[in-house]
């Protein structure tokens, strides 16, 4: 469904990504493993057209959309929910999710689709007239996610979704994605630092170091590799 080949990117002088190839199959969730500033963010920036690839091909669906338009490729199914959920602070709950509906003009297709997040995430139903701002770290992160999958897509980026969250409710954060997948057929690049808890609920994952892919395998193998359990789950009572 995603497929990237030998990807490279540029701030500038600084190569952030170099040649980065790896690939999403339908239904597939994939974890993208790396430390601070490894590129992650980076890389799903290019993904959903935020940021231009300076080589290589991104294939969504068979089409090539590097440095598309961002809404272009959420009108082709790809939607990314963004690093630290960056919701509309000031915006109600109601209107953050009307806004990821912004490429659909079917009035009734829209209620309905408010409806479904809002029987997926019932706290946001409950606070829809709210600012976002009001909400928890945990609901932004429902709210962020609620946001992106107004636009009806086929494939979900999702940057860190347990940043800053208590180990519980990142649980359930990533228990919605399972979820997603399992209902809705949805494929996840799903990115952490928490390689544990990404790795628990994904088929197969990356590790990215600085710009590179390092490792990848199944969730089975990253876990078990020495240099994966040094570096990212060494110290196993944090986890
Ligand atoms: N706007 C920018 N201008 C210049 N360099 C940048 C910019 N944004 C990121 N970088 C650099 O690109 C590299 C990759 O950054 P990126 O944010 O993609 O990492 P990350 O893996 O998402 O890290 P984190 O886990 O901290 O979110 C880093 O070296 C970073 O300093
Ligand atoms: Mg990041």
């Amino acid at each position: 469904m995603l497929t990237l080949r030998n990807v490279d990117i540029h701030y500038g002088r600084v190569h952030a990504v170099r040649r980065v190839s790896l690939h999403v199959a339908p239904g597939e969730i994939v974890a993208l493993i790396g430390a601070n500033g490894a590129g992650k963010t980076t890389l799903l920036s290019a993904i959903s057209g935020l940021m231009r690839v300076s080589g290589g091909d991104i294939e969504f669906d068979g089409r090539c959309i590097a440095s598309e338009k961002p809404e272009r490729i959420v009108r082709l199914g790809l939607s990314h929910v963004p690093e630290r959920r960056l919701v509309f602070g000031p915006m109600s709950v109601a209107d953050n999710l009307l806004l990821g509906a912004y490429t659909k003009f079917r009035r009734r297709e829209v209620a309905a689709d408010l409806d479904e997040i809002y029987a997926m995430f019932p706290v946001l139903r409950d606070r829809h007239n709210q600012q976002a701002a009001a909400l928890s770290g945990g609901e932004q992160q429902m709210l962020a996610i609620g946001r992106a999958l107004m636009a009806r897509p086929r494939c979900l980026l999702l940057d860190e979704p347990g940043m800053g969250l208590a180990p519980q409710i990142c649980k359930e954060i990533f228990r919605h994605v399972v979820t997603l997948r399992r209902d809705k057929g949805l494929t996840v690049l799903l990115v952490e630092q928490n390689a544990k808890s990404a790795l628990a609920v994904a088929d197969r994952g990356y590790v990215l170091e600085t710009g590179r892919v390092l490792l990848s395998g199944t969730s089975e193998e990253l876990l078990a590799n020495h240099d994966v359990r040094r570096a990212y789950l060494g110290r196993e009572k944090d986890n």
